[in-house]
C-alpha cells in the first residue's frame, strides 16, 4: 500500500513539513500570500486522504463531498468556522483545530491591541513620523487608563481566561459573559459572571473572545454599542461577524464609544478605503492574534502530527466535535 496523501492549502517552512515526508506523500498549494482557488481545492480533496487547511478556505459541503478518501481535515486555527462541522461528522471525516497552542500568544495580542488602542500608541507613533511634534504638552495624545479599570470579556474559553490573567495584573475589575460559569476563574482572579447587558454598560474594555457562530453572529450590533459606556472601546479578536461593521462605524463616530481596536474583520482582507480606516479612534490589525514565529510554528505542527495519527487509525490530539 502506498503512503497517504495529504495536501496543504499554504505553502509553509519545509523544515516543518520534512520529518512527516517519511509517512505521507505532500502536496503544497506553492503561494505563502495567496489562498488556494477553488479548482485546485476540489480536485486536491477528490485525490487526498487529508487535508491542511487555512482559516481562509471555506470548507463546505462542495468540498467535503468530493472527499471520496478523505478521512481528517486539520484545519490551522483554533477557530473551525470555515467549515461545515456537522457535515463533515455526517460524511465521517474528522475535523481537527489548533487550541491551547496559541491560547498565550492570542491573549498576548489582546493586550497589547487593547493597550494600544487605550493609550493611542497607534496615532502618537504616526503623530511622530509626519512630523507633528512640535512641543511637549499637557494633554498631548491622553488616552485612557487601563489599570483599575473594568474589563469586560465575552467569552471566557482558555484565550478569556489568559486574558482576564493578564488584567488581574493591571489591578483591574474583570467581568465576563459566557455560555456556563467559570466558578474558579471567578475565585482565582475575582472575576465576576454577568449578563451581557450589565457587561456593556459597565465595561470600559469590552473584548470579543467569543467564537462564530449562529448564536454570536452579529452579536455586537447598534443596541449592544448603545449600551456601552461613552468613554468604552470595543476589542474584538475572535472573527469580524460577530460585530456588525456598520453599527460599529456608526457609534465610533457619533462618539457613541471611544474606541476600537479589531484584530479581525467581516470581510478579510479589509480594504484601505473601508469606513472604519478612516477613523483615528480604530486600531486595525491584519488578524494576528496568533502570530508569533514560536506559536505558528506549533500550530503547524500540531496540524501535522494530528494527520499523521488519524492516518495511522488513530485518535488526533485535538478533534473538534459538535
Ligand atoms: C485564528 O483566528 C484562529 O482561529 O486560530
Ligand atoms: C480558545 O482556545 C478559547 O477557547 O478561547
Amino acid at each position: 500500500m502506498g503512503k497517504p496523501y495529504v495536501f496543504i492549502t499554504r505553502k509553509l517552512p519545509d523544515e516543518v513539513i520534512e520529518p512527516f515526508l517519511e509517512e505521507f506523500e505532500v502536496d503544497m498549494w506553492p503561494h505563502e500570500g495567496i489562498p488556494v482557488d477553488s479548482e485546485t481545492l476540489y480536485s486536491e480533496a477528490e485525490k487526498a486522504d487529508g487535508l491542511l487547511t487555512m482559516l481562509t478556505d471555506p470548507i463546505d459541503e462542495s468540498v467535503i463531498d468530493r472527499g471520496k478518501r478523505l478521512k481528517i481535515i486539520a484545519n490551522m486555527a483554533v477557530g473551525y468556522d470555515n467549515i461545515n462541522v456537522s457535515y463533515a461528522e455526517k460524511k465521517g471525516v474528522i475535523i481537527t483545530n489548533t487550541p491551547d497552542v496559541l491560547t498565550e500568544t492570542t491573549a498576548d495580542l489582546t493586550f497589547a491591541l487593547l493597550m494600544a488602542t487605550a493609550r493611542r500608541i497607534v496615532e502618537a507613533e504616526q503623530f511622530i513620523r509626519e512630523n507633528k511634534w512640535e512641543n511637549w504638552s499637557p494633554l498631548l495624545l491622553a488616552g485612557k487608563d487601563i489599570h483599575h479599570k473594568t474589563i469586560g470579556i465575552v467569552g471566557m474559553g482558555r484565550i478569556g481566561q489568559e486574558v482576564a490573567r493578564r488584567a488581574k495584573g493591571f489591578s483591574m475589575n474583570i467581568l465576563y459573559h459566557n455560555r456556563s460559569r467559570k466558578p474558579e476563574i471567578e475565585k482565582e482572579l475575582g472575576a465576576s459572571y454577568s449578563s451581557f447587558e450589565e457587561l456593556l454598560q459597565e465595561s470600559d474594555y469590552v473584548v470579543c473572545l467569543t467564537p462564530l457562530t449562529p448564536d454570536t453572529k452579529g452579536l455586537f450590533n447598534a443596541k449592544a454599542f448603545k449600551l456601552m459606556k461613552r468613554d468604552g472601546m470595543f476589542i474584538n479578536v475572535s472573527r469580524g461577524a460577530t460585530c456588525d461593521e456598520h453599527a460599529l462605524f456608526e457609534a465610533l463616530s457619533s462618539g457613541e464609544i471611544a474606541a476600537a481596536g479589531l484584530d479581525v474583520f467581516e470581510k478579510e482582507p479589509i480594504s484601505a478605503d473601508h469606513p472604519l480606516l478612516t477613523l483615528p479612534n480604530v486600531v486595525a490589525l491584519p488578524h494576528i492574534g496568533s502570530s508569533s514565529k514560536e506559536t505558528r510554528i506549533s500550530m503547524i505542527q500540531l496540524c501535522l502530527d494530528n494527520l499523521s495519527l488519524v492516518l495511522k487509525g488513530k485518535s488526533p490530539k485535538t478533534r473538534v466535535s459538535l
